[in-house]
């Protein structure tokens, strides 16, 4: 298999010295930063916008993968990718037509990815993989960093990279949530090629640095 992208998520990080923990996490190695982007109305729980986006946007050239979990990704797109997000990622779950989501997306100039919440079967991403770059599949319930890997969403996983090699498409393959040196080597072995995590990077006792090592000879 492929070198698995690490993602780490900074919502697990320390708010006040955010670009310093986005530097550290650079330099071990990290080849995405995942910006988790909450509106207390999608999910229970409300993070930061595109202030904070565009911010520290001056302190790293890392690719920002921004995770939307709001009600309206259409109305915001422009905004976060005005901020400095390269791809944005939304829910197919929202309640905004998906292939208008898809659109607003592209038109801002990012690339495109939509998420599954856990109870959203494989199925459901099916008819939309020909026209985006990643699937993210939720492996907790979003809202919160933190909680426990679902290893029931493995079988997800592997549904959804099968249909992806099946038609020959260019579609990475993202898990998010409760993922760290032990469940990253599930989540490889179910075809995920990218990794989203917070709590294990940013709150592991030996380090960033560590961390990140970690996860990527977990699964090399
Ligand atoms: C959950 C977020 C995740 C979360 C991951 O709503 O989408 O990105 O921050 O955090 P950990 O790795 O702590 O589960
Ligand atoms: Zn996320």
């Amino acid at each position: 298999t492929d070198r698995i992208l690490v993602s780490p998520s900074v919502l697990a990080s320390d708010f006040g010295r955010l670009d310093e923990e986005i530097t550290r996490a650079a330099s071990a190695g990290a080849d995405v930063i995942h910006l988790d982007v909450m509106d207390g109305h999608f999910v229970p729980n409300i993070s930061f916008g595109p202030p904070v986006i565009k911010s520290i946007r001056k302190a790293s050239g890392m690719l920002f993968d921004t995770h939307l979990m709001i009600s309206e990704p259409m109305r915001y797109a422009k905004a976060f990718a005005d901020a400095g997000s390269d791809h944005l990622t939304f829910h197919l779950e929202c309640p905004e037509p998906t292939g208008d989501v898809i659109a607003a997306i592209r038109e801002a100039g990012c690339t495109v990815g939509i998420s599954l919440k856990p109870a959203t079967p494989a199925e459901e991403i099916f008819p939309w993989l020909d026209r985006i770059d990643l699937v993210l599949v939720m492996t907790v319930e979003p809202g919160f960093g933190g909680q426990s890997f679902m290893a029931d969403q493995m079988a997800k996983c592997a549904a959804i990279k099968r249909e992806i090699l099946r038609r020959g498409l260019h579609v990475q393959l993202e898990a998010d949530g409760g993922i760290d040196a032990e469940t990253v080597k599930t989540v490889a072995a179910h075809g995920a090629n990218m990794i989203v995590a917070g709590t294990s990077v940013f709150r592991h006792r030996a380090g960033i640095e560590t961390a990140v090592a970690e996860l990527h000879a977990a699964t090399a």
